[in-house]
């Protein structure tokens, strides 16, 4: 059933689209952030370790509130690996368990979609006129400002 929100079809298309990706990157974020807290090696372990967890807890909270933002809009959330791997715009790289590579590689990452997320947050608003998406979107991009601080934090003396 379509959603009688106030917002045109074709602006609550667009911004579903826009949110799709984003669901795609954070996804991928998600298990690459998961795939440090498994096989990270150091002698900080259990640091690095339950870091790695508590950012990977924040991103399965986002994942989960993006597709359901889709579904508000009257959309269906992409849900299918395969598709978030054809949508993303992060790449993934070799594995490795080496401290300073996981982190600047997950830096990139947040920053990468801080930057989108800067950028659709005025679009959203001004070009499709959602207010409520664009809102949204730029609560999470504060969610990933400070995750990219503390990753930034480590990096310092590496
Ligand atoms: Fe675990």
């Amino acid at each position: 059933m379509k959603a009688n929100i106030g917002i045109t079809d074709k602006n609550k298309e667009a911004v579903a689209i826009i949110l799709n990706e984003l669901l795609a990157d954070e996804n991928v974020l998600y298990i690459k952030t998961r795939n440090y807290h498994w096989n990270y090696e150091g002698d900080n372990f259990m640091e690095m370790h339950k870091f790695y967890e508590g950012q990977y807890q924040q991103l399965e909270a986002i994942v989960d509130e993006v597709a359901e933002r889709v579904r508000a809009l009257g959309h269906y959330a992409e849900g299918r690996m395969k598709d978030y791997l054809r949508i993303t715009r992060l790449p993934e790289q070799d594995y490795s368990s080496e401290q300073s590579e996981q982190l600047k590689n997950l830096l990139a990452d947040h920053e990468s979609i801080v930057v989108n997320l800067r950028k659709f947050a005025d679009k959203i608003d001004t070009i499709y006129k959602d207010k409520g998406s664009s809102d949204f979107v730029t609560g999470i991009m504060i969610q990933h400002e400070k995750m990219a601080w503390m990753i930034r934090s480590y990096l310092k003396g590496l």
